[in-house]
């Protein structure tokens, strides 16, 4: 069954239409990610399917519900988290305080949650009384997820987690991402970076906010034309 499910979704800011008539399917327990250049809409795409903007047309479905039009908060309760490409964080916040944060609408004991976090990602573990605002790119893309993690999300929305680090870095990343896929949770990504294609069961190509291409990884990766056009091959 399909955990998210966008059908011909078209939204945008004021009276400019960005996302123009998307559909989209994510298996549960796959990595599917979006790929598209800058100013693609792929932002747009995740806040209209987390509820920060409203769908115009179309529809949106988590595990058969329709969800178009309820409000973040009430997405984020019933399984779904999204890690923003920007301000992820609280800067003057310790690493521990961002986690404990991230727990704010749980009602239940959270903290056996906190050191499984730790657990997957252990740098953060040294560096639990730290500002957040002194950690590295890197660490703190692991802190932002780690903090959506905090709800047992069954379904993640990252956007563009590789943004900012460092070449050698964007693979640990990845890995990082498809280590915590294993421990189940479904992930839908979106990036400038084909590296996420590595990482991914299938993926969409978005451009100019319309959908150009899909398939699984390898069938995207085997294309001469997309790698051309695309991926910057
Ligand atoms: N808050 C906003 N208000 C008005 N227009 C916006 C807003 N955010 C984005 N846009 C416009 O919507 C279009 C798509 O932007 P979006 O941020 O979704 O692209 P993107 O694919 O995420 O790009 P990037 O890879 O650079 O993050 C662009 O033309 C952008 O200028
Ligand atoms: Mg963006």
């Amino acid at each position: 069954m399909s955990i998210l499910k966008v059908e011909n979704v078209v939204s945008g800011y004021g009276s400019m239409e960005v996302l123009h008539d998307i559909s989209l399917e994510v298996e549960e327990g796959q990595i599917v990610s979006v790929l598209g250049p800058n100013g693609a809409g792929k932002t747009t795409l995740l806040r209209a399917i987390f509820g920060v903007i409203k769908p115009w047309k179309g529809k949106i479905f988590y595990k058969g519900e329709e969800i178009s039009g309820l409000s973040p908060e009430r997405i984020a309760r019933i399984g779904m988290c999204y890690v923003p490409q920007e301000e992820n964080i609280f800067t003057s916040l310790t690493v521990q305080e961002n986690l404990e944060m991230g727990a704010f609408i749980r009602e239940d004991d959270w903290q056996p949650r906190l050191e499984e976090i730790y657990d997957l990602f252990p740098d953060l573990t040294d560096r639990r009384k730290s500002r957040a605002g002194e950690l590295s790119g890197g660490m703190r893309q692991m802190l932002a997820i780690g903090r959506a993690l905090m709800l047992n999300p069954e379904l993640l929305l990252l956007d563009e987690p590789s943004t900012g680090l460092a070449p050698f870095l964007v693979e640990g990343i990845f890995d990082r991402i498809k280590k915590l896929n294993e421990q189940g949770v479904t992930v839908f990504l979106v990036e400038q970076n084909a590296q996420a294609l590595q990482c991914s069961d299938r993926a969409y190509i978005m451009e100019g906010g319309e959908k150009k291409a899909e398939g699984s990884s390898r069938e995207l990766l085997e294309d001469e034309e997309i790698g051309r056009h695309y991926l910057g091959r």
